[in-house]
């Protein structure tokens, strides 16, 4: 089997969001679901807020075997399903739906998948002083993901209340206490002095607007680890500037990757093939700067 055989046993995945047209996880999907024979496809829906509730029950009706949820459905997708895994209500956020016998449970996978990505990289995060950047549903997966792992965390966001309302969300979960700041050049200057790891997880730096970076350049230093969870462009200002510092870069498109595989884990119970996603979100990638 091709596994794009078009045939009637085809179960079919998606992404449900507005935009989607510019999404990488169908390439991603359908990659591995290519290298594994498996009979899924995997498409991008284009849904509108006013028709998200009727999406949803289009997945139940039309056998759909799971979903991934993106921007703007991820927090108002919750109330619509029958279940939401404990971690993506703790975050407040569901990327990932997983229909069974059309029972509809919300996961996220953004937590598991940035920490599959620093086991992966090497990065030993007990110790870390962390820095994030952002308190949206990607940070708040993110914090929550390091916070499990015992990093001492200092969110930073445009609006200080997000970042007040993630911090003590986490300390309700952890029993620890977190820093909420208000992302400023000062409190960016004095919680980098003594940060080892700095996330993006604000939109600042994304296309069209890549000429912009959250960080001014000359904070950063070689001891810094820079994660960007922006992944358009595929190397943002804020990863070249930290380059050009010295310091460890790693791109969104690992932690893009990584949750995708997870959500593909969920659907197929099949062990998914990671390197093949990350290759063909690349691929993907460069057609789109074309
Ligand atoms: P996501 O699900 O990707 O996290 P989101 O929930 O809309 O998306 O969060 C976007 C994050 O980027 C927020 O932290 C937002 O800051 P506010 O909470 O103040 O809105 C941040 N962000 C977006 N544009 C920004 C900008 N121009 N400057 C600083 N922060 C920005």
């Amino acid at each position: 089997m091709t596994g794009f055989e078009l045939n009637g046993r085809k179960l079919v995945c998606g992404v449900m969001g507005d935009p989607v047209e510019h999404s990488v996880s169908p390439a991603m999907h359908n990659a591995a679901f290519r290298k594994l024979g498996l009979n899924y496809v995997y498409l991008p829906f284009r849904v509108s807020r006013d028709r998200l509730a009727s999406a949803v029950e289009g997945i139940r009706a039309l056998h759909m075997a799971g979903m991934n949820i993106t921007i703007p459905h991820k927090v108002s997708i919750i109330p619509l399903l029958d279940e939401v895994d404990p971690l993506a209500q703790r975050i407040g956020a569901v990327n990932v739906v997983h229909n069974k016998d059309g029972r509809l449970t919300g996961g996220n996978t953004d937590a598991e998948g940035f920490l599959r990505l620093l086991k992966e990289q090497g990065i030993e995060t007990h110790s870390l002083h962390a820095v994030v950047l952002g308190a949206g549903g990607a940070s708040r997966a993110v914090c929550f993901a390091l916070a499990s792992l015992g990093s001492d965390i200092t969110i930073l966001n445009r609006t200080l209340q997000k970042a007040r309302d993630c911090a003590e969300d986490m300390a309700k979960y952890t029993g620890r206490t977190f820093a909420a700041l208000e992302l400023n050049p000062d409190n960016l200057t004095k919680s980098l002095a003594r940060a080892d790891l700095l996330v993006n997880a604000t939109s600042l730096g994304m296309a069209p607007h890549a000429g912009e970076s959250p960080v001014n350049g000359k904070l950063l230093e070689r001891r810094h680890i820079v994660v960007d969870i922006v992944y358009n462009p595929v190397v943002t200002r804020l990863l070249r500037d930290a380059e050009k510092a010295g310091a460890r870069i790693i791109g969104g498109l690992n932690m893009l990757a990584w949750q995708g595989a997870l959500s593909f884990e969920i659907w197929t119970g099949c062990r998914a093939p990671v390197d093949v996603m990350r290759r063909a979100a690349v691929q993907a990638m460069k057609r789109y700067a074309k």
